[in-house]
């Protein structure tokens, strides 16, 4: 995308009212929102975050198939989740918010317990060993997802690397003894994988279909 191209994303950002990009320093003093959510969608239905939304497809697409629940992208890339919030307003979809923050920083975003479910869907999977503290699905990261998260929150993980779901599941979750409620190394091939996840395709996801590559999806829940 050209740099024009992305500064008018930016500049239209800035408008739109589904879109909230806090400075790191709003974010980790008193992020407005942080434990009120509730105020900011002016309900208090479940939220769902997906986390590294990109254009948000997951957002939108559970948006459009849940009106009674929220949905909140995050994502630091701003350019990209234009299109989601573009979409949700084109379509009306008063459910749906962009937050561009560092995921690292959930626990400035969200009080505890305030979201319902998770989806990360095709991050990096950070295969260096000195890129594992930035891996998505490492120890720490689940230590912040399970604040705030409710008890017994799902997590959903799509991804096409067969490094990230192995680290994820063999890796962790199972050493961990965590309640792993569905595991598949290639969903298009399972003739019971939920509807969502065959359903919805993300811009990354298609392109690694195009290149023949398996998709894996696991959903799991912290104890
Ligand atoms: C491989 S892309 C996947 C995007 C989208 N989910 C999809 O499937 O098309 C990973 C996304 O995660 C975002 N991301 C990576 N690390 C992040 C971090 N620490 N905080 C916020 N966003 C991050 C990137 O900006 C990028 O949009």
């Amino acid at each position: 995308m050209g740099s024009k191209n992305k500064l008018k994303r930016f500049n239209e950002n800035e408008t739109f009212d589904n879109v909230i990009q806090p400075t790191r320093e709003e974010m980790t003093t008193a992020f407005e929102w942080k434990g009120k959510w509730a105020a900011f969608f002016k309900n208090d239905n479940p939220i769902t975050l997906e986390l590294g939304c990109g254009k948000g497809e997951y957002t939108i697409d559970l948006a459009r198939k849940y009106p009674n629940r929220n949905f909140i992208g995050v994502d630091i890339k701003g350019a990209r989740f234009w299109r989601g919030a573009k979409t949700a307003i084109e379509e009306g979809l008063t459910n749906v918010a962009f937050l561009r923050t560092q995921i690292e920083l959930v626990e400035y975003a969200f009080g505890k317990h305030e979201i319902d479910e998770i989806w990360i869907t095709f991050p990096d999977p950070q295969i260096k060993y000195k890129r594992t503290k930035h891996r998505m699905t490492n120890p720490e990261f689940l230590s912040k997802y399970k604040n705030i998260l409710v008890e017994g929150g799902f997590i959903n993980l799509k991804t096409d690397s067969e490094f990230m779901h192995g680290y994820t599941l063999g890796g962790l979750l199972q050493g961990l003894g965590e309640d792993i409620v569905f595991a598949h190394h290639d969903i298009y091939t399972h003739t019971e994988a939920p509807e969502e996840v065959v359903r919805t395709q993300t811009f990354y996801e298609k392109q690694y279909l195009e290149q023949g590559k398996a998709i894996t999806y696991l959903k799991f829940r912290l104890r």
